[in-house]
């Protein structure tokens, strides 16, 4: 428990539990030795309701007894799990650990099931019926937030079923991609292509090779401004999926299509990333991911 940036926080809390507790037996004690007057009825002299009196007798025994068990279960209780500030309890218990326990027991349950995928390629993978059940409810579970249910992605977040890949679709390269994650760099380039005007012009050139609407004219004017963008995108614009740069000649829009989408990508740049999993899935489990979304683009080998 490092949730405290100092000591004082831990102790406050400390005091707080332990007097509350100390607090219940003193009370126990003062009501146990309290003598109230007696009177001959043996009541309390209290009357409700006309009629209503109230016995003036002791504590019964077992209620007593219940009582102090309480209390000394609270005192065990705090001695063993955490509950006084930063002090961890003498089991070391852990939400964080438990969770690490059912984890570990949870990938031991289902070895078996992932033992039959591993001899398997991601090819024929891909066409087994069962791996593909067990991807899909690992992709609905881990991925299709970011890449929607059916994996077609939106604005951002790649489509993975249109095979345009930004890092590589052999399942090699999938595998890479959810083990170690992506990250997509392009960095502002207005001030390497000069001025708006030559910005404008150079969109235009982006958007004729793949023959999107566009003005000819400044995609003529463009062409030569392109350079900038060569070392990443290529000499041809068809990418270079070694650092993630997006073909530009295939109308499959990552960041938006059209004029203004290409100048705000060129003027402002773009880091974007995809989480790595390596400490999240198991590598079976990885594999089984990898094949079925290879699987969404590529006809799968027949079992
Ligand atoms: C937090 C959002 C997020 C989650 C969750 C996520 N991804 Fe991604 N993923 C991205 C982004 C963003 C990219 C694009 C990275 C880039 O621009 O280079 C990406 C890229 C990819 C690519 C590369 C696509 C290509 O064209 O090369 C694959 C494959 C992929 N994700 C698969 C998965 C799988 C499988 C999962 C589930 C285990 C997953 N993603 C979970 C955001 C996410
Ligand atoms: C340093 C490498 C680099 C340079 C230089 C570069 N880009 Fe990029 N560009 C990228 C990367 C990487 C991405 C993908 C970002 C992502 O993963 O989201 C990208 C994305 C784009 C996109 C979005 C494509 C889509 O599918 O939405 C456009 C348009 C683009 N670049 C145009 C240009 C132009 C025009 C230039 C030159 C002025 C240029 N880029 C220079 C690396 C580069």
């Amino acid at each position: 428990m490092s949730d405290f940036e100092n000591s004082f926080w831990s102790i406050y809390v400390t005091g707080f539990a332990l007097a509350g507790i100390i607090g219940c037996l003193v009370l126990l004690w003062i009501s146990g030795r309290k003598k109230v007057a007696p009177r001959a009825d043996n009541t309390t002299g209290h009357v409700w309701d006309e009629d209503l009196t109230e016995m003036n007798n002791p504590l019964p025994m077992w209620w007593v007894g219940l009582f102090i068990i309480t209390v000394v279960f609270a005192l065990l209780y705090l001695v063993a799990f955490p509950g006084l500030g930063s002090y961890p309890g003498r089991l070391h218990w852990t939400t964080e650990g438990e969770y690490t326990a059912e984890l570990v027991k949870a990938d031991k349950e289902l070895q078996p099931l992932y033992a039959q995928f591993t001899a398997k390629t991601p090819e024929a993978l891909a066409g087994d019926p069962n791996a593909m059940a067990v991807g899909e409810r690992l992709f609905m579970n881990n991925c299709a937030q970011c890449h929607g249910s059916d994996a077609r992605g939106s604005k951002g977040f790649p489509n993975l079923t249109d095979n345009d890949w930004l890092h590589g679709g052999t399942p090699d390269k999938i595998i890479e991609t959810i083990t170690k994650g992506r990250i997509g760099q392009m960095p502002p380039m207005a001030a390497a292509v000069g001025t708006p005007d030559d910005v404008k012009n150079v969109a235009n050139y982006v958007l004729s090779l793949s023959g999107s609407p566009h003005d000819s004219l400044r995609a003529q004017l463009g062409k030569s401004k392109f350079t900038a963008c060569a070392a990443c995108h290529g000499a041809d614009g068809k990418g270079n999926q070694m650092i993630g740069a997006p073909n530009l000649t295939d109308d499959i829009w990552l960041h938006g299509w059209g004029e203004q989408a290409v100048i705000a990508m060129i003027q402002n740049g773009k880091t974007n990333e995809m989480p790595a999993w390596e400490h999240k899935l198991t590598e079976p489990q990885i594999k089984v991911l990898a094949s079925y979304v290879w699987g969404l683009s590529h006809r799968p080998a027949k079992p």
